[in-house]
């Protein structure tokens, strides 16, 4: 059986390895044609290329970004000799280390990356992707939610945190505080939790419609952190011809 999660060669958390359904919703995009040779499709940190291959399949053109550049040479070590030619690779750290024109990408992909990225971070790095964006093309966002088992003990806090308006309720600072998961070591010492109410405004303030912003359980998470059905956080949105108007001025 092919394993679930694949540990990342960064401690960067571990990889799907199998589409979940952010990827999924990402790649049937990608399959309707949105992602061609002058609009590619960004997959920020695209680890072994689970999301990137599929949408390369699909049919897409596709830049994959990784902060750890040996993770984009795994990608073309996996990607079929067909399809390599439409697969573009860009190493660096999102949001300050990647630029790309306004207005230049068909889709945008991040699954499982922005709660790397402290507040300020992820509110630039959002506010480049809607620019990025060309009319029509779509952000699609995966990232850990507050209700995962191992952070039961900070809902409490983010709840007011988020009464109270806190900027960033869900910023963990030092994530052992909170968690005991075994492999730690295996991701960084903080962590940003994101959920509809921090991340849905910051999106829309971009002048992107959100299409869909939910919670759930991924079938691939792991036993042990499942607690609710809220462990992810999930979001579609779409750049029309009025967000081009909003987002640049
Ligand atoms: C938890 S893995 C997720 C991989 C894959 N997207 C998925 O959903 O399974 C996070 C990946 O993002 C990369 N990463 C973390 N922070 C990043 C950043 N600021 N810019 C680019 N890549 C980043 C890591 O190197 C790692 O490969």
């Amino acid at each position: 059986m092919a394993r679930k999660l694949a540990l990342t060669r960064n401690n960067m958390g571990w990889a799907a390895e199998k589409p979940n359904q952010i990827n999924q919703l990402f790649v049937d995009f990608c399959a309707t044609g949105a992602c061609g040779e002058n609009s590619p499709a960004l997959d920020i940190g695209a680890a072994y290329g689970l999301a990137t291959i599929a949408a390369l399949e699909a049919g897409a053109n596709v830049i994959a970004n990784d902060l750890d550049p040996t993770h984009l040479e795994e990608i073309v070590r996996r990607t079929p000799e067909e399809s390599r030619q439409r697969l573009q690779l860009k190493a660096g750290k999102f949001p300050r280390e990647i630029h790309f024109e306004p207005g230049t990408l068909g889709a945008i992909h991040a699954s499982n990356v922005f709660h790397f990225l402290t507040g300020n971070q992820l509110a630039y790095g959002i506010r480049n992707a809607a620019r990025w964006l060309r009319p029509g093309g779509k952000l699609f966002v995966q990232a850990a939610t507050p209700y995962q088992a191992q952070f039961a003990s900070f809902i409490p806090e983010y709840e007011r945190r988020v009464l109270v308006g806190v900027k960033w309720p869900g910023w963990v600072e030092k994530i052992s505080r909170y968690s005991q998961h075994k492999k730690l070591g295996a991701m960084p010492a903080s962590i940003h939790l994101l959920d509809v109410r921090t991340l849905v405004p910051l999106i829309e303030a971009t002048g992107l419609t959100v299409e869909r912003a939910w919670l759930y359980q991924r079938d691939d998470f792991p036993r042990e952190l499942r607690l609710d059905g809220r462990e992810s956080f999930g979001l579609v949105a779409l750049k029309n011809k009025a967000s081009i108007l909003t987002a640049t001025t």
